[in-house]
């Protein structure tokens, strides 16, 4: 049991049974879509608070918790939106959800592959605009053909599983995986050049990190051979949005998959959401049923465990 009841603050939608599991330790504040001065004017009653990827937890938000603020709990794998030199010069603890929602991601990355490669996004609207182009929606196949995963993390190596089962040849690039673990699930480690040159299908599942920030740019594309197709259920900030286009309009890539853009939601005149050789989902990789109660379980847990540690000690 905690030494005091905390004050939870749950800024985004998070599954009943985490809120459930949060009520045993603490008063929970369940307020979605706050404005910044309202986050801040809020942060400085709790001592934690829960987000999803909707909420960027910024110096300005821990700063405004004037330290009250003792655990920032994220609610999926990705921390790239919470500042974390704020955190730690704040004294504030980051936890996040690393696991429960990596085969809902894999899973998406292959419905993006999929729909790509059959055309099943553009054929559904052109048929409900009234018209059977069968000639126009002809796909390409994805047996035999070479998938290369950008990022062998948890998703990466889930969805190399997956695409195995499709017969793709699977090849990765991480500077950080194990060889054994890749030769495990029959996937080749390869450099990130290579993995450039090989790839007919690429699915990027790294982190947002300074060193990964526009990694797929001009020169990455130009790397490629022809007629690639890409899939981007990571982060939208890996891919130069600007260098995408081009290489979409010179044929280098044919089509791309895009659930994570740079700016979400992405800006309504964005060229991303104009293009046919695109398909576009709103940040759902994580957005299954199971994944969402996982995710709220698993965050729950480890914000009750951070409080715990931390109240303790300051009590
Ligand atoms: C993640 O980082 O796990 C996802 O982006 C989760 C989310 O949907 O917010």
């Amino acid at each position: 049991p905690l030494p005091t009841k905390p004050t939870i603050l749950v800024a985004e939608k998070l599954d009943k049974q985490g809120i459930e599991l949060l009520k045993e330790h603490g008063n929970v504040d369940c307020s979605y879509n706050l404005t910044l001065k309202d986050l801040c004017a809020k942060v400085s009653l709790c001592d934690a608070l829960i987000v999803r990827s909707g909420t960027k937890v910024t110096r300005e938000v821990f700063e405004a918790s004037r330290g009250r603020l003792k655990v920032v709990g994220r609610a999926g794998v990705g921390i790239d939106n919470v500042d974390l030199e704020a955190a730690t010069e704040a004294g504030c603890l980051v936890v996040n959800a690393p696991t429960a929602n990596t085969v809902a991601a894999a899973e998406h990355v292959i419905a993006l592959m999929t729909s790509l490669a059959r055309n099943v996004a553009q054929a559904n609207a052109s048929m409900k605009q009234g018209k059977w182009e069968r000639a126009k929606y002809t796909g390409v196949s994805l047996v035999d053909k070479t998938l290369a995963i950008m990022g062998f993390g948890k998703v990466g190596s889930e969805v190399a599983r997956r695409a195995k089962g499709l017969g793709m040849k699977v090849v990765a690039y991480d500077p950080y995986a194990a060889q054994d673990r890749a030769r495990a699930i029959g996937v080749e480690l390869v450099s990130f050049d290579e993995a450039l040159q090989t790839g007919d299908f690429f699915s990027l599942n790294m982190p947002l990190t300074p060193s990964t920030a526009k990694i797929f740019n001009d020169s990455a594309f130009a790397k490629m051979k022809g007629g690639v197709r890409i899939i981007n259920a990571a982060r939208g900030g890996v891919i130069d949005d600007d260098a995408l286009i081009r290489a979409l309009d010179s044929g280098k890539v044919a089509q791309a998959g895009l659930d994570v853009f740079s700016e979400e939601p992405p800006p309504k005149d964005s060229p991303l959401l104009a293009r046919e050789d695109i398909v576009v989902t709103p940040h759902l990789g994580a957005s299954t049923i199971e994944a969402q109660e996982g995710v709220a379980i698993e965050i729950a847990e480890a914000v009750i465990n951070g409080l715990q540690g931390t109240l303790s000690s300051t009590a």
